[in-house]
């Protein structure tokens, strides 16, 4: 059901925001034909969550487990798409921003144990309206700060009239220890004006380290006391 309707970005109010007034008319047609599109992005972030919802209730139901703990979503601001693509040196336009950036909707999605990550990942795998674009896996090789995450660009078909079209969505898959220290490691560094101390951002390094153990022997302690959902005592009904 929905209960809220977030407040759209319409054209209409395209003039009356800051960010466009000292725009050159290169940002400003690309910011317009962006928000043309922007449904788009809506739709598909929809779509990939109802995948992942009905694959949590899936496994709920034939494996006793839940894999999802928690989701949260978000449709990338037009101020931050023209903070990246700045960022990066890209050039300022539509055709550009469609093949650049694939973040434009993107999903946190946060598992209770590292296998579930895996798991989702095999069984979104599985169906054949979704493509994996990117995928790049900073659990198996974190970040140099210690940062962990699983991020991954799923192309999702979207039927629209008699057109199909490829829509990226992001997920950010990670435990909720994973979660726990990138948001800490992220309002750390911005309290600090990306100012740690070497030694601070050393220490920050170590607790991922240990973060992650954690998140093994929780796992081992959970394989140990279950028939996980990947195998036997499945209650087909
Ligand atoms: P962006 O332009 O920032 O989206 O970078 P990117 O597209 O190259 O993706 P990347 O794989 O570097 O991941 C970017 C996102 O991952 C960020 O927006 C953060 O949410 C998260 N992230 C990456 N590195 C770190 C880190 O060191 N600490 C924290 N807390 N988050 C990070
Ligand atoms: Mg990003």
């Amino acid at each position: 059901m929905i209960l809220q309707k977030t407040e759209k970005f319409t054209l209409s109010r395209l003039n009356n925001i800051d960010l466009l007034k000292d725009l050159d008319e290169e940002t400003k047609k690309l910011i317009t034909q962006y928000l043309n599109v922007e449904s788009e992005y809506r739709y598909a972030l929809r779509e990939m969550s109802a995948k992942l919802e009905n694959l949590d209730d899936y496994c709920q139901r034939h494996f006793d487990h839940n894999p999802i703990h928690h989701m949260e979503s978000r449709i990338k601001t037009p101020e931050s798409i023209l903070e990246k693509m700045q960022r990066r040196e890209y050039d300022m336009d539509f055709k550009t921003l469609r093949k650049n950036v694939y973040d434009i909707a993107g999903i946190r999605v946060i598992c209770n144990y590292i296998n579930d990550i895996y798991q989702i990942i095999n069984l979104l795998c599985q169906q054949r309206d979704l493509s994996i674009q990117v995928k790049k896996d900073y659990i198996v090789a974190p970040k140099p700060t210690g940062y962990r995450s699983l991020h991954i660009v799923f192309d999702v078909e979207l039927y629209f009239n008699n057109e199909i079209k490829k829509v990226p969505v992001e997920i950010q898959f990670r435990t909720i220890a994973m979660d726990m220290w990138a948001s800490l490691e992220h309002e750390l560094r911005y309290k600090s004006n990306n100012n740690l101390s070497e030694e601070e951002k050393n220490n920050l390094k170590n607790y991922s380290d240990t973060l992650y153990n954690i998140d093994l022997n929780m796992q081992r302690i959970y394989i140990n006391n279950t028939v996980g959902f990947d195998g036997g005592n499945r209650d087909d009904d």
